[in-house]
């Protein structure tokens, strides 16, 4: 959807050009506007950037604009990050600031932090998958759960498969998207529902499904984006289950919105070692009460035990999901989640991992009231 900003200030085509060239629609102002014009402000401006780099005063007119106007976010163009202006443009209602000179990626993150700021719904359950190494078995966790929660229908449910490149969650769903997390990454600044809905393909399994992508991105990818889309994500699904690349750092520094990080690990030494690294970062980084400890492939008489990785990686481990490679290939090779097939005990054991981030028991009734994409459009989108 085309964004419409309304820009304060003395008019330099410079700016003006960089905001079109990001695909805004510009309309000029006075700053008088700001007080006459509340008939029209709602219907056609999604937000306002206000040009402070000449006067570094806020206009009399903002503190009551952003009152009447809690739906359309003020930004500040500024030349330098005084704290004192900071201070009072915040305490009027401003939400963001900018500095100039700005970069293309730090205007589409500044929008996109505005545009999930006036979405003011509620806002989803994320989860995130992480393998301590490739092949422990992470996509197939991420899908299935995905699928179980689909099943729930308490609202709609998500999987983002953040592989910036050879992802291949839409080969376990069989789905052919015709876009991916590149679209919505290079786009963060005009993520809303229909966008954003546009980039999924349904999958007959039940989940949506934002594809890795095949091809190479149009921009060095920063924490920032991955934020954006996370966030735009959860204002607008029930659940969403991100499938993670552990080589990507940006990805790994852009989870502040997640709810719970499950670390994916085996019964291999260097995969139990690269869990225990994985997991003190996390811990330190986003709390840990937010990362859960799993092992996949799971095998009972494996050399080293349950008791083993609890100790090397220092936490519990909370859930084990059985190996059982026949039932976890052939859902791999018909594009269909083993937990639509038969009640294999791997298939018991996703769909508990599965309940237990929804914060359900087994035989709990799925919770009411999540909203489904098309109940969360906004009215301006
Ligand atoms: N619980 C399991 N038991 C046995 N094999 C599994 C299990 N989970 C996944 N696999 C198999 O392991 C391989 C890698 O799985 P995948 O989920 O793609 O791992 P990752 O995403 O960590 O690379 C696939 O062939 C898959 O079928
Ligand atoms: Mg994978």
């Amino acid at each position: 959807m085309n964004q419409s900003i309304a820009l304060v200030g003395p008019g330099d085509r410079q700016v003006e050009q960089l905001l079109r060239g990001r695909g805004l629609t510009v309309i000029s102002w006075m700053e008088r506007d700001l007080a006459g014009r509340s008939q029209q402000v709602s219907a056609a401006t999604d937000f306002v950037m206000i040009d402070l780099r000449d006067q570094p005063r806020l206009p009399a007119a903002l503190e009551a604009f952003c009152r009447q106007h809690p739906a359309v976010p003020v930004l500040l163009l500024v030349s330098s990050l005084d704290p004192v202006l900071m201070l009072e443009a915040m305490r009027a209602g401003v939400k963001e600031c900018l500095q100039y000179p700005f970069s293309a990626e730090e205007l589409d993150t500044a929008v996109a932090r505005i545009a999930v700021s006036r979405d003011t719904g509620p806002v989803g359950d994320v989860f995130a998958f992480l393998g301590a190494k490739g092949g422990v078995g992470t996509t197939t966790a991420a899908v299935n759960v995905a699928t179980e929660l689909s099943r729930l229908k308490a609202g709609t449910v998500l999987l983002v498969d953040l592989h910036l490149a050879y992802g291949d969650a839409a080969i376990y769903l069989a789905a052919e998207p015709k876009f991916s997390v590149a679209d919505a990454l290079e786009n963060t600044h005009r993520l809303d529902a229909a966008f954003l809905q546009s980039l999924c393909v349904k999958t007959k399994a039940g989940p949506e499904l934002l594809a890795s992508p095949d091809r190479a991105l149009g921009l060095l990818v920063d924490a920032g984006r991955v934020r954006a889309l996370i966030d735009a994500a959860a204002h607008h699904y029930r659940y969403v289950v991100l499938d993670l690349c552990r080589t990507d750092p940006a990805v790994l520094d852009g989870l502040d919105p997640v709810k719970k990080i499950l670390v994916i690990a085996n019964q291999e030494l260097a995969t139990v070692r690269g869990a225990s690294r994985m997991a003190d970062t996390l811990n330190k980084r986003y709390g840990k009460d937010r990362v859960v400890l799993a092992v996949s492939r799971y095998d009972p008489n494996a050399g080293i035990g349950q008791e083993d990785i609890e100790r090397v990686v220092g936490s519990k481990i909370r859930h084990l999901l059985p190996s059982d490679y026949r039932v976890a290939l052939e859902a791999l090779n018909t594009g269909r989640p083993l937990s639509l097939g038969n009640q294999t005990r791997l298939a018991g054991a996703l769909k508990v991992l599965a309940l237990e981030l929804a914060e359900l028991s087994n035989d709990a009734r799925p919770r009411q009231g999540g909203r489904s994409i098309f109940g969360r459009l906004r009215g301006r989108s």
